[in-house]
């Protein structure tokens, strides 16, 4: 064991580790909302300070100020070196630790035997279809035939409890590997078990058309109708969409995706020819799988059930797709009739009906403005106003541009304002002192036991770390003209958290573990905020963005007056000034 563990490896390392697993191993957890409390480990107390939070994967105590990511613990907790606790992190991981010898290494590779056993595995259940009849039946009676099965690479999981445990699991190791990509499962008395039993199941690939997870259906009427492997270090529910490797695969160019909810949608679509469609996996449209979706194409169509349920997934889409509206995309919403979901619609009315079903679909635009009308009474001034109110936070989340532009027209026109008054009614509100917004939600700033009244580079540190997602979408160029100490700093987070959009709280933590410029990270990290129901983070950091550039804009002027009153100001800073002047109009 000798040779540098390579730094992107440990990396990797922490941005999938599960903080909950390996704090709970040492500790016994309670959930708590959406974190887990107990008595604190690192000092005596009655009542529980300690808290651990999966989405941020970090730890800490209020009562003793304890704090860390996953390999912290393992210091603190085990008094464990820091390259022994990365050994025992990736141990309990199922991954081996690279090592560099001299500086010429080719990339780790180590997640490379889980990604191996994962085909293995999909292999065996392909070849096991074939000698099924009721498995191969039931996929002919929901219309799938070979080719298209093959394509997918379905296969059946026969029923009995260690098909696979027999077959992959024959050492130690394998066991780990098959625990760790969640294909079987654990026993409180440590006897292990197949996780997939009597199901048609479907591979799920990453972006690089590697499996990484499966979704597996009962034949019968049973519960749960599907299911699906676990988060693992390979498989992040949130990030991946069953189907775009196979339609990427399909298709050499891909113009249009349609988003659809499930895995026989995908498959039964394709089917019928229509190859380019995705499923997220039984959750809500994330960030992320939009990053990856506008990577792919400009034009994504969400097709959902005509129902109040498929409105209500419709609507939560369209709210987390709002801040990646750009020029030239375009999102659309298809609306099947109630009790239709794609597959069983194109099933029945054939490929040329869904397409002129998407030939239809209804323009993200119109749908916001017939959700929002449908909200309020436009028939009175009240009604109207409620109606701005109802769309300011959402208008607030599209990043400026054409689109916005528009769309503030368009509400303009249905309040019964000019446009440019709606604009500033809804621009003089994101600068306005503390206030609840229509949502309810309370600016930080007024909030008991929030921030207190730090700097504002400390503030929007604290709030990048705590909600890095928030930062996703800043424009940095706005810090341009912007020298407070440590605004350095937050201009790095940022841009480490647009490179990397899945960066999460304890991932920003270990970049910037033994440099000297992040060492008060940690505390700041720790800082209680409120539930993100009663405050957005997003709004929250926009506002510090806006203030520091704003709080530059007025040095840099002051700066220039003073000049001015000596004689001495150049063409090019009368210039400056002119334009300074005027565009503080709006900064305020
Ligand atoms: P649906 O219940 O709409 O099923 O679930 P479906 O896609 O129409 O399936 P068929 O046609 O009955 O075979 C949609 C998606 O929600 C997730 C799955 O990802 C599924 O594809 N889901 C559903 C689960 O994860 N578990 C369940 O028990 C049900
Ligand atoms: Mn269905």
């Amino acid at each position: 064991m000798s040779g540098l563990i390579p730094k992107q490896f440990i990396v990797d390392l922490i941005d999938r580790a599960d903080v909950v697993e390996v704090v709970g191993r040492r500790v016994q957890l309670k959930k708590a909302g959406k974190e887990y409390k107990a008595c604190c480990p690192f000092h005596d107390e009655k009542s529980p300070s300690f808290t651990v939070s999966p989405d941020k994967g970090f730890y800490h105590c209020f009562g003793c100020g304890q704090h860390g990511n996953a390999l912290d613990f393992l210091m603190q907790y085990d008094h464990m070196e820091f390259v022994e606790a990365v050994e025992s992190l990736a141990g309990l991981m199922g991954v081996e630790v690279p090592h560099e010898e001299g500086q010429s290494q080719r990339p780790a590779r180590s997640y490379d035997s889980l990604f191996e056993l994962i085909k293995k595995v999909a292999e065996f259940y392909e070849a096991e279809l074939k000698k099924h009849d009721a498995a191969v039946d039931y996929l002919k009676l929901r219309g799938i035939d070979g080719a298209t099965a093959k394509r997918f690479g379905i296969g059946y999981a026969p029923s009995g409890w260690s098909n696979v445990l027999d077959k992959f699991g024959k050492s130690k190791e394998t066991i780990d590997r098959l625990l760790a990509v969640g294909l079987i499962i654990r026993k409180d008395n440590g006897q292990n078990y197949d996780r997939f039993r009597d199901r048609i199941m479907f591979p799920i690939r990453d972006s690089r058309g590697r499996m990484i997870g499966f979704g597996g259906r009962v034949l019968l009427n049973e519960e749960p109708k599907y299911l699906n492997s676990p988060e693992t270090v390979l498989f992040h529910k949130g990030r991946e969409l069953y189907g775009l490797y196979e339609a990427r695969q399909a298709l050499r160019n891909i113009d249009r995706l349609v988003v659809v909810e499930g895995y026989m949608d995908v498959v039964g679509l394709a089917r019928h020819g229509i190859d380019f469609s995705t499923a997220t996996l039984g959750t809500a449209t994330t960030d992320e799988h939009l990053n990856r979706l506008f990577r792919v194409c400009d034009e994504i169509f969400f097709c959902f059930d005509g129902d109040r349920a498929g409105r209500a997934a419709a609507w939560r889409a369209l709210e987390n797709a709002l801040p990646q509206i750009r020029e030239g995309r375009q999102i659309r919403f298809v609306f099947l009739p109630d009790g239709q979901d794609p597959d069983s619609y194109v099933q029945e009315h054939g490929a040329a009906a869904f397409e002129s079903a998407l030939d239809k679909a209804m323009p993200l635009s119109d749908f916001l403005l017939e959700e929002l009308t449908a909200q309020a009474d436009m028939n009175s001034v009240d009604g109207r106003a409620r109606l701005a109110e109802l769309a300011r936070p959402l208008i607030m989340k599209i990043p400026p541009g054409v689109f916005k532009e528009l769309l503030t027209v368009r509400l303009a026109e249905s309040v019964g304002l000019p446009a440019h008054k709606l604009e500033s009614i809804l621009r003089t509100d994101v600068a306005s002192e503390p206030r609840a917004n229509s949502k309810g939600k309370t600016r930080l700033r007024s909030v008991p036991g929030g921030l207190g009244n730090p700097s504002i580079v400390r503030r929007a540190i604290t709030l990048l770390l705590n909600h890095p997602e928030a930062a996703r979408e800043l424009d940095v160029s706005q810090l341009s003209g912007v020298s407070k100490p440590g605004c350095d700093l937050l201009r790095d987070l940022i841009e480490m958290v647009q490179s990397e959009p899945n960066l999460t709280t304890a991932g920003l933590l270990e970049r910037w573990r033994n440099d000297e410029k992040g060492r008060h990270l940690g505390k700041l990290a720790a800082v209680e905020l409120p539930e993100l129901d009663e405050f957005d983070a997003g709004a929250e950091l926009l506002d510090c963005i806006a203030q520091l550039a704003v709080g530059a804009r007025r040095d840099r002027m002051t700066f220039l007056i003073g000049k001015q009153t000596l004689k001495s100001l150049t063409d090019a800073e009368r210039n400056e000034l002119r334009a300074l002047s005027q565009g503080s109009a709006f900064g305020g």
